[in-house]
């Protein structure tokens, strides 16, 4: 039963996400002190100084069934005989509702938690029937703020088959939260489904422990395994579209051609986007942090998105805009190609204080997003290749409930007038072949074009927590998406899981998977810096610059396997030829101690470079 850090043969069925923060499920009475027991030891197998159970003495009896669908759900409390817990909640779902949280599992926290303290979850599941194709019951276990907007410390989907399987994950508290302000749900809306949850304990243990230190349950992805056909399959496919013949001609100051030359081919920048959301702040910095933040972005990125600045609240704090236009000329200078995000996140909280007060005045409301979309589009002109245009559709939609769904055509129109050359997206909060949002996108997608909005591309965020998408999965999604002709960017990549092995090895595969992917032009990473970043746990550097595995994993690929530096010699028609990734290069011919470099760009279907020797 005590399956930390061991159980493989199960890992494959293990979906798990954490967003961010923490929670733990307490075995002791209510804010008192527990001793976190049951074998588990920390990695570093040192004593661990006692938590405090954010759930009751009777942490079972806390738990209510609710959720819109609850009348599809049936709880019981059982004594287990033979299991690792004496007693457990069985949980019968009788249909599956249109999202998981509409049947589940809720209770109230009974101590308080602030922001950052180390959580921990330890609880045991089974399934006793299901009607899923994986014979396995699934659950999605949360600690959230008890009101909206919700924000999650943690979202872990786990699976289980008919053993029991002991679950512990540590995470931190996205939050502070007053004893009861906020909860612990179980989401059980998936398949017709019963399963049965035990010895559940969620414990806070403020900042006295590690998170490294705590017991994690170890979670995997289908197809990591070397030798993987999917693997080899997506490496034949960026060698065959990632990739053109570039040709050098070289002849003398006559016309006749350079036989014997020596050329050399050196690649300056990706065509493909491979990017980071970076801060204003950073960009025009004078600390050393800043310099080595800039150095890091111009050695490793072709493309940028700026992660808060462009948002409509920052864009409209004066205090704010000239930091901003200074980094985006620092950017220009670089001749970095930046992405716009995000023009209309529609839901209050992400929008300018006083949008809000326009909710009873639809007019006044709806001239007042047209007015912004003008302004700030227009403002940033010629600056940027593309904006997201409606950012989170599917969880943010205060402003289309008001304004109605074609209000999102409307701001597309705006954009595009406001700028003809930037390319106009829209950007969902989930990773293609994944879960219930999917059908959203594509419906909102489909609605725009039908509507004749000019929609130029699909963003998704992916951002991934245990719950890591097997790279066939994410391909399938690709497919789905690519069917609607338009190109596709990845457009905030993080991994946040504490097993730096599989965060380095999913980027791979992740970065694989997605490269090889015909209709995808851009993977952009949320971020990379642990000094500044959202998910500091998914950063590729550490605080000190030190790189990360996952950061190895960028360097090596994007720099050095998926990059091209070439070296031969001009044959007798003065010709040397090489197959490059896309992208800008220098190309050099040198012949005796005469020399001659000129640049070229490599697309798709190859490119001629004619170089005059004098
Ligand atoms: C996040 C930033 O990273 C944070 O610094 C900020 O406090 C909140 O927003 N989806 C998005 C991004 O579209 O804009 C969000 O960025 C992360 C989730």
């Amino acid at each position: 039963m005590r399956d930390t850090g061991k159980r493989a043969t199960s890992r494959r069925s293990a979906l798990l996400r954490v967003l961010g923060g923490g929670l733990a499920l307490g075995v002791g009475g209510a804010g008192a002190p527990v001793a976190y027991a049951q074998g588990a030891q920390g990695v570093s197998g040192a004593p661990r100084p006692p938590g405090v159970s954010l759930l009751p003495d009777d942490a079972l009896g806390a738990f209510r069934l609710g959720g819109s669908a609850a009348r599809e759900g049936r709880v019981e409390r059982v004594s287990v005989g033979d299991g690792p817990v004496p007693a457990a909640l069985r949980v019968r779902t009788e249909r599956r509702p249109a999202q998981s949280y509409e049947v589940q599992l809720t209770a109230k926290t009974v101590a308080p938690v602030e922001s950052g303290d180390v959580l921990l979850v330890t609880f045991f599941m089974r399934a006793v029937e299901t009607a899923a194709e994986t014979n396995e019951g699934r659950t999605t276990v949360v600690l959230e703020l008890a009101r909206a907007p919700y924000t999650k410390s943690l979202q872990l989907t786990v699976d289980a088959g008919s053993d029991w399987r002991r679950i512990d994950m540590p995470f931190r508290a996205a939050g502070s939260y007053a004893a009861g302000e906020a909860q612990v749900n179980f989401q059980l809306g998936y398949a017709a489904q019963s399963v049965e949850l035990g010895g559940v304990a969620v414990t806070g243990f403020g900042k006295s422990v590690r998170l490294q230190d705590l017991p994690t349950t170890h979670f995997d992805y289908a197809g990591r395994e070397a030798g993987a056909p999917w693997r080899a399959a997506a490496l034949a496919r960026i060698e065959a579209i990632r990739k053109g013949e570039l040709t050098v001609r070289l002849t003398d100051a006559g016309g006749r051609p350079v036989p014997g030359a020596s050329v050399a081919v050196t690649q300056r920048r990706h065509a493909f986007g491979f990017g980071s959301a970076v801060a204003a702040a950073a960009l025009v910095g004078q600390d050393g942090d800043s310099r080595r933040y800039r150095e890091t972005i111009t050695s490793l990125f072709s493309r940028v998105v700026l992660e808060n600045d462009l948002k409509w609240p920052n864009w409209e704090d004066r205090s704010q805009r000239d930091r901003t236009l200074r980094g985006l000329q620092w950017l220009h200078d670089q001749g970095l190609p930046v992405r716009g995000h995000t023009l209309v996140w529609p839901a209050w909280r992400y929008l300018p204080r006083d949008v809000m007060t326009l909710q009873n005045d639809a007019v006044a409301l709806r001239r007042r997003v047209h007015d912004h979309v003008l302004d700030e589009v227009g403002a940033l002109r010629g600056r940027l290749i593309d904006w997201d245009v409606v950012n989170e559709p599917f969880l943010n939609h205060d402003l289309m409930d008001i304004l109605g769904e074609g209000a999102m055509g409307e701001w597309f129109h705006l954009a595009r007038q406001a700028d003809p050359a930037a390319r106009l997206f829209l950007n969902e909060a989930t990773i293609p072949g994944d879960g219930e949002r999917q059908d959203h996108v594509e419906r909102t997608a489909r609605a725009l074009l039908a509507g004749g909005a000019p929609l130029d591309g699909i963003g998704f965020q992916c951002h991934f927590g245990w719950s890591l998408a097997p790279p066939e999965r994410l391909l399938q999604g690709l497919d789905r998406f690519a069917r609607l002709g338009l190109p596709i960017q990845i457009t905030e990549l993080d991994v946040d899981v504490l097993d730096e092995g599989l965060q380095a090895d999913y980027l791979r595969d992740f970065l694989i998977a997605a490269f090889s992917h015909p209709a995808v032009e851009a993977i952009v990473m949320w971020g990379f810096w642990e000094g500044r970043h959202w998910r500091p746990d998914a950063a590729l550097f550490r605080q000190d610059w030190s790189v990360k595995p996952n950061g190895q994993v960028w360097i090596d690929l994007i720099t050095r396997a998926w990059w091209t530096t070439a070296r031969g010699e001009t044959d007798a028609q003065g010709v040397y030829r090489t197959r490059g990734y896309l992208g800008s290069y220098t190309v050099e011919a040198t012949l005796d101690r005469r020399a001659q470099a000129a640049p070229a760009t490599l697309g798709q279907e190859g490119t001629t470079v004619d170089i005059v020797l004098e």
